[in-house]
């Protein structure tokens, strides 16, 4: 038996319903995902998402300041009085070790949130990708929701071909015949493109506007697969690393 895969598109097609009890992969490809990952690799404690409709001051107020960063983003740059903007490269040892991250991006940390009733949340994206796929395995859970944070609303290609990448890892050369609609349409986008999945995503909407403001080397970082062999996991609103 393996998990039975569902997908949603982006961060506003799920309810809090539609997730809870299930296992719940976050994927924001480009670039919430990708840079919790790498704050926490780099010796962060822990991460603590804030909705895009949460004041992060009230988790500032209650923590002692020396020991925690504001980070995040706006329309992909850092928001004026934060510590750090949504780049991975700014979440290097020397900047994070030690602290815990108070982080709201636009959709990512909104689909995080979102799942915070699952009953395991996971955070996934191409640099952590098989030790995702192994954490599912072996969960083996009839509820197993891939949830793409996507963009402003909107689809992201880079988010759909990484729940693709998952679903392929997890079922092999043939999807059940049961398999859900999002799992079909996930597997099927990335068979298309599996021997070369950075081109895709290098020309994908969000990677134009991240390239424009000047985040090109974003998008060579965060389409590296399996960079890590460990998986951030939601633990009562917070995040820190499982090793596999
Ligand atoms: C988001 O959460 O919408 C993204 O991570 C935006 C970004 O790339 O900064």
């Amino acid at each position: 038996m393996k998990p039975n895969i569902d997908v949603f598109i982006n961060a506003i097609a799920f309810r809090e319903d539609d997730v809870r009890d299930a296992t719940v992969v976050v994927l924001d490809v480009l670039r919430a995902c990708s840079t919790i990952q790498t704050a926490l690799e780099n010796g962060a404690n822990g991460v603590i998402p804030v909705s895009d409709s949460e004041d992060p001051g009230k988790y500032t107020r209650l923590l002692d300041p020396e020991k925690i960063l504001l980070c995040g983003e706006k329309n992909g740059r850092k928001v004026e009085g934060f510590h750090l903007g949504n780049s991975p490269f700014e979440y290097t040892k020397e900047i994070v070790n030690g602290k815990t991250l108070i982080f709201k991006t636009s959709s990512g940390t909104r689909a995080i949130t979102k799942s915070t009733v699952a009953k395991k949340t996971i955070i996934g994206s191409f640099l952590n990708i098989s030790a995702v796929v192994e954490m599912l395995l072996e969960r083996n859970d009839p509820r197993t929701m891939l949830v793409c944070a996507g963009w402003r609303n909107r689809l992201s290609l880079e988010d759909l071909l990484c729940a693709g990448a998952i679903t392929y890892q997890i079922y092999g050369r043939k999807l059940p015949e049961d398999a859900t609609d999002g799992a079909k349409l996930a597997y099927g986008l990335y068979e298309k493109y599996r021997k070369n999945v950075d081109a895709p995503i290098k020309t994908s909407s969000h990677a134009k506007r991240l390239r424009d403001m000047g985040f090109e080397k974003d998008l060579e970082y965060c389409t590296r697969i399996d960079l890590y062999s460990s998986v951030p996991v939601m633990r009562d609103g917070l995040i820190t690393l499982k090793h596999t």
